[in-house]
């Protein structure tokens, strides 16, 4: 069976006919990936007027009440086309990098499914620093000063004659991992030997980058060449530990808005980086559908970016969807199809998410911990709960990951927000799970 003409969006058959019609909601989606990131679109998806049916590969525990999970790996792309196919899924929306890099959009395309997400091409500007680079040299996008190498004795030279600290990046995918930041020579060297001369994330070259300051934000935009709509604004917490300390994690919590991001920062952002950026990957050949992420850092000589992602931000995505007023479904589907955008909008309120994760983590840790609450956390309709690491069996929640669960708080402030959030939290009973409290700690 061939999926429906779903091009046709609500707003465009009202556009069209003048008149408010009812459209069905008979519309399936396939969202592709497992964490709190997806439960976070499906649980967008299942507020859509127009969706009836979602299917979630693979999911987890959490979606499961919303959407049909299907134990297909995000990777395996092929297998997901025969299953959008088999199922006439209308529309799939892609979550993790791994499944964009694995080519999952142009596969799709090729076999006529409608599907959100980026190239293959175009998710270089992810998975190469050196590309995404070499891009905002060209388009005059503000960034650390850089220069790549492919080889072990000029980066060291390089290194040596520069000042510290000094920031490295692994010219490729490396979860998480590629990026160094040596505060001595001897530290530089020892990581320039694992990454040019060991090969430890594989062969590859790496980028020597200038050390900038300042606090970081998420500018997530949805891109559709050279048309681009800004999303609310949203800060991560990367370091696992209270005060900022401790290794760096997936993400420990965010929220959004942020105060210290003035209007004409996010001005600044929007023309001068986010648009740019898009129009120069048009002009290179590999234009842009889909989420395009800036990690930005509001340095003292200007907003500057810091790398570029291309697909929703993870714990982004689950502070900033439950922001979204406007019907999801028919944002995906503008781009998908390039057509006409229905005016974006975004409450007027605050949101602030904690990541609940296992005792140990980002090193080792032990799964299969009850976890209790949950249900009576979520009677409050502020809170929401994202699942991103929990398994279930006989109607009982247990941990099965790293990050275990992400509980967000909404309310007219971020102060609001966050009681919301700790009251929530303060209700989930399982031994093994730490939580950092102090998320949002530069804005309260
Ligand atoms: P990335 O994977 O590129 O986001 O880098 C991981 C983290 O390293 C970022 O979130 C920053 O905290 C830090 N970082 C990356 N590049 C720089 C830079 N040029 N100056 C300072 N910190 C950086
Ligand atoms: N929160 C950072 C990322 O999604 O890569």
């Amino acid at each position: 069976m061939q999926p429906g003409p779903e091009g046709r969006s609500a707003v465009f058959e009202k556009m069209v006919k003048g008149v408010e019609i009812e459209l069905p909601k008979d519309v399936s989606v396939l969202v592709v990936g497992g964490g709190g990131r997806c439960h976070a679109i499906v649980d967008a998806l299942s507020r859509s007027s127009r969706v009836g049916k979602i299917y979630c590969a693979p999911g987890n525990a959490g979606i499961a009440p919303q959407a049909e999970c299907v134990p297909i790996k995000d990777t395996a792309v092929e297998e997901l086309r025969d299953f959008a196919l088999a199922h006439a899924v209308n529309l799939t929306v892609v979550g993790p990098e791994v499944s964009l890099a694995a080519g999952i959009t142009d596969v799709f395309r090729a076999a006529g499914l409608r599907i959100f997400g980026p190239s293959k091409a175009a998710a270089t500007i992810e998975s190469s620093k050196d590309f995404a680079k070499r891009l905002m040299e060209k388009y005059n996008v503000p960034t650390a000063a850089y220069r790549t190498f492919e080889e072990y004795s000029g980066a060291l030279e390089y290194v040596r004659d520069g000042s510290f600290p000094v920031v490295l990046k692994y010219d490729g995918l490396a979860a998480g991992k590629g990026v160094v930041i040596p505060e001595t020579f001897e530290e530089a060297e020892a990581t320039l030997k694992d990454m040019l001369l060991d090969d430890r994330f594989g062969k590859g070259k790496v980028v020597v980058e200038e050390f900038l300051t300042g606090p970081e934000f998420s500018f997530m935009c949805f891109v559709d060449g050279e048309k681009v709509w800004p999303m609310a604004l949203s800060q991560d917490h990367k370091r696992a530990y209270e005060g900022d300390k401790g290794p760096n994690t997936g993400g420990m919590g965010a929220y959004s808005p942020l105060p210290f991001i003035t209007d004409e920062d996010r001005e600044y952002a929007l023309e001068k980086i986010m648009k740019p950026v898009a129009a120069g990957m048009m002009a290179e050949g590999c234009p842009f559908k889909g989420v395009l992420y800036g990690g930005l850092m509001k340095t003292p000589s200007g907003i500057k970016v810091i790398e570029f992602n291309c697909r929703f931000g993870d714990p982004e995505t689950e502070v900033v969807l439950p922001l979204l007023e406007t019907d999801i479904y028919e944002i995906f589907s503008a781009v998908a199809d390039g057509t006409s955008m229905p005016e974006i909008r975004w409450k007027e309120r605050a949101s602030m998410g904690f990541v609940m994760a296992s005792k140990g983590y980002p090193g080792s840790y032990e799964k299969g911990f009850e976890i209790e609450g949950i249900e009576e956390a979520l009677k409050d309709p502020d809170v929401r709960i994202y699942h991103m690491g929990t398994a279930a069996n006989d109607g009982r929640i247990y941990t099965a990951g790293g990050r275990v669960l992400m509980v967000i708080g909404s309310g007219d402030t971020l102060l609001q927000a966050r009681d919301k959030a700790l009251e929530a939290v303060g209700k989930i009973k399982c031994d093994n799970l730490f939580w950092r409290r102090d998320i949002g700690w530069r804005v309260l």
